[in-house]
C-alpha cells in the first residue's frame, strides 16, 4: 500500500490490526460527535494564502520548556501502545527521540517506564491519571523521577471513563470478548506474530510493577473503571505539585475557567484536549475551545493542544488558534501499528514537510510568526 499521509496509515492500520484494537484506537465516546468535530473544525479553519513574502527557508524548531524540539509536536500518551506493535512504547520513544520530539508514556502502557527510558538517550515524558490508589501514584512518580523523567503530564479529564460503544461491538469488551479476540488474532497473522507472539509480556507494565503481579489486558477496562477517582479537586493535587520538581502539564482542559485554575494551581502547562473525543461526547472541539483559553492564560503557562490533528497543516492551524505546541495521538499510533519505529519516523517527516509548505504559503518563517493572522479572520471567527 502506498503511504503518503496519516490517513494512509489509518487505512493500513485498519488492515493490519485485529478489529478490537483498530476500533479501540479509532473510536470515540457515545455517538462520536466530538470525535468528528475535532477533525472537521480544524479542517474548516481557512489558512490565508500569502505569496511573494520572501520566506526563504522556514524554521519549524522551537522549545518546550528547557527542551529543544525539532518541530512543535509531542507524541501524546496512548494506553496499550505495546499492543499495536511489538513493545510499541519502546519503538515510539526511539522514533520520537531520533526525530527530536518528546514521547509521552501513558500510565497504562504495556512497557513500563524503566524499559522504555533505558532504550533512549533523552528523557521521555510521563503521563499520570488521578487514581484512587495514591500509593500507585506515588510509586509511579518516584519511578519516573528515578528514571530521569522531568516532564509530567497529568490527565484530569478521566474521572470516569466515557462509554465507547464501538468497543462493545468489536470484542474489546462485550459478550464473548476473549474468544472473539483470539479469533481476530488468528485472521491477522502479521499482528499475531509481531505482537501476539513476540511482543510479550502483554500486561500493564507500570501497574504490574507496583502490584508485583501481572495486570492482564483482560483486566484493562475493569482496572480503569475501578480506579479512576471522581471525588477530587485541585486541592487534592497539591501534594503532587509539591512533590514533582519538574514541569507539570495538566491535560484535559477545555474551558477558560479551568485554564485559569490551572494557572492558580501552579501548572507549568496545559493540554487543551477532549481526549480525542473519547470522553464526554458533545463537548467543543479543541480547535474551537482554544482561542478563548489562549485569551485567558496565554503567557502564564505553556499551551499545548490535541484532538483531531492529522497533518502538519493542522499543527499550523492549532498554533494559529493560540497553542504553543501540539500532541498527536491517533496519527502516530496508526503509523506505529503499520510499520513500527520506521512508520513513526516517517510520519514525523510527513508532518514536518506539511508544516513547511503551510508556513511558506502563509508567509510564516518561524513558529513564533504563526498567529491568528495566518487564518482568514471571518472564517476563524465562526470556528471559535
Ligand atoms: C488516548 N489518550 C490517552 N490520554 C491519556 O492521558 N492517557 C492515556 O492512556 C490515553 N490513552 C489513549 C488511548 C488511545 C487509543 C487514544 C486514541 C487516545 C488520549 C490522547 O493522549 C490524546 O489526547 C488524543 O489521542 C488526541 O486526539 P487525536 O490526536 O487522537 O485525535
Ligand atoms: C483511553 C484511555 C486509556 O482513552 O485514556 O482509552
Amino acid at each position: 500500500m502506498i503511504i503518503s499521509s496519516a490517513s494512509d496509515y489509518r487505512e493500513a492500520a485498519r488492515r493490519r490490526l485485529p478489529p478490537f484494537l483498530f476500533h479501540y484506537i479509532d473510536g470515540g465516546a457515545y455517538a462520536e460527535h466530538t470525535l468528528r468535530r475535532n477533525v472537521d473544525d480544524l479542517g474548516a479553519l481557512a489558512l490565508r494564502q500569502l505569496v511573494l513574502k520572501n520566506v526563504g527557508a522556514v524554521d519549524i524548531a522551537t522549545k518546550f520548556f528547557d527542551e529543544d524540539v525539532a518541530l512543535p509536536v509531542a507524541l501524546a500518551p496512548v494506553g496499550l501502545t505495546g499492543m499495536f506493535a511489538r513493545r510499541g512504547e519502546v519503538q515510539a520513544a526511539r522514533a520520537a527521540t531520533k526525530k527530536g520530539i518528546p514521547m509521552t508514556l501513558s500510565t497504562v502502557s504495556v512497557c513500563p517506564i524503566e524499559e522504555v527510558q533505558a532504550q533512549v538517550a533523552k528523557p521521555i515524558w510521563f503521563q499520570l491519571y488521578v487514581l484512587r490508589d495514591r500509593g500507585f501514584m506515588q510509586n509511579a512518580l518516584e519511578r519516573a523521577w528515578a528514571a530521569g523523567i522531568r516532564k509530567l503530564v497529568f490527565t484530569v479529564d478521566m474521572p470516569v471513563p466515557g462509554a465507547r460503544y464501538r468497543d462493545a461491538h468489536s470484542g474489546m469488551s462485550g459478550p464473548n470478548a476473549p474468544l472473539r479476540r483470539v479469533l481476530q488474532a488468528m485472521t491477522h497473522p502479521h499482528w499475531a506474530v509481531d505482537v501476539g507472539l513476540l511482543g510479550k509480556p502483554h500486561d500493564l507494565g507500570n501497574i504490574s510493577k507496583y502490584r508485583g503481579e501481572p495486570t492482564k489486558l483482560a483486566d484493562y477496562i475493569g482496572w480503569l473503571g475501578e480506579n479512576f477517582d471522581p471525588s477530587i479537586g485541585w486541592s487534592d493535587l497539591e501534594w503532587i505539585r509539591d512533590y514533582w520538581k519538574g514541569p507539570m502539564i495538566i491535560k484535559g482542559i477545555l474551558d477558560p475557567e479551568d485554564a485559569k485554575d490551572a494557572v492558580r494551581f501552579g501548572a507549568d502547562g496545559i493540554v487543551v484536549s477532549n481526549h480525542g473525543g473519547r470522553q464526554l461526547d458533545g463537548v467543543l472541539s479543541s480547535a474551537r475551545a482554544l482561542p478563548a483559553i489562549a485569551e485567558a492564560v496565554k503567557g502564564d503557562l505553556t499551551i499545548f493542544a490535541d484532538s483531531g490533528i492529522r497533518s502538519g497543516l493542522d499543527v499550523v492551524r492549532m498554533i494559529a488558534q493560540g497553542a504553543d505546541g501540539v500532541l498527536i495521538g491517533r496519527a502516530f499510533v496508526y503509523a506505529l501499528a503499520t510499520a513500527g519505529q520506521a512508520g513513526v519516523e516517517n510520519l514525523i517527516d510527513i508532518f514536518s514537510k506539511e508544516m513547511k509548505v503551510a508556513m511558506t504559503l502563509t508567509g510564516a518563517k518561524s513558529i513564533s510568526e504563526i498567529s491568528a493572522d495566518r487564518l482568514v479572520r471571518e472564517v476563524a471567527k465562526a470556528v471559535s
